[in-house]
């Protein structure tokens, strides 16, 4: 797959695809760049922030949470969207933002991918920032293509896929 563009941090021009205003756009990279400093990472030092533009205007951030026992930790993508399931934002996210300390800006991990995916519209926007504010910005059915979502669970009291009432 070719590689995606890496905007400029000056160029806000992409967000106005996705139905962000400038400001809009700038409030998510602040947030998703100044919740990095509440990361917890004492094992890989590798702090990461998001921040979510709820369907309300609200911005709800995370950040890396990590455990002694490594596969414990949890990414900042899934803190964020954690709260704000917990705060009642369950759809509707207009865009989300995810910020790291590297130059070009790092995707979220598979994981968080298919957290999203529960409750984040697949035309919403993800905006990867890197180091200085550069990003590149890919809709999450990019991200997660073909995937697999609550639609493709039987309804209950609906058969499942094999037809049978297993
Ligand atoms: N991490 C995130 O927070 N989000 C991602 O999408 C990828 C990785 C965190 C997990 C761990 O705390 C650290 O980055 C290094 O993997």
């Amino acid at each position: 797959m070719a590689q995606p563009k890496i905007y400029p941090s000056n160029d806000s021009s992409p967000a106005s695809d996705f139905g962000l205003s400038p400001t809009e756009f700038t409030t998510l990279r602040t947030a998703s760049t100044q919740a990095k400093a509440l990361a917890y990472c004492p094992y890989s030092r590798f702090r990461v922030g998001a921040a979510l533009l709820t369907s309300t205007d609200e911005v709800i951030e995370g950040a890396n949470v990590e455990n002694a026992s490594y596969p414990v930790g949890t990414c900042a993508e899934r803190v964020a969207l954690g709260k704000a399931v917990i705060e009642g934002h369950t759809e509707g996210f207009r865009a989300v933002g995810v910020s790291t300390d590297i130059s070009p800006p790092a995707s979220p991990c598979g994981m968080c991918r298919q957290f999203m995916r529960e409750f984040v519209p697949l035309k919403c926007p993800i905006f990867m920032f890197d180091k200085d504010g550069n990003y590149v910005v890919l809709k999450l059915e990019q991200l997660l293509p073909l995937s697999f979502g609550p639609d493709q669970l039987p309804q209950p009291g609906e058969l499942g896929a094999q037809g049978a009432g297993l």
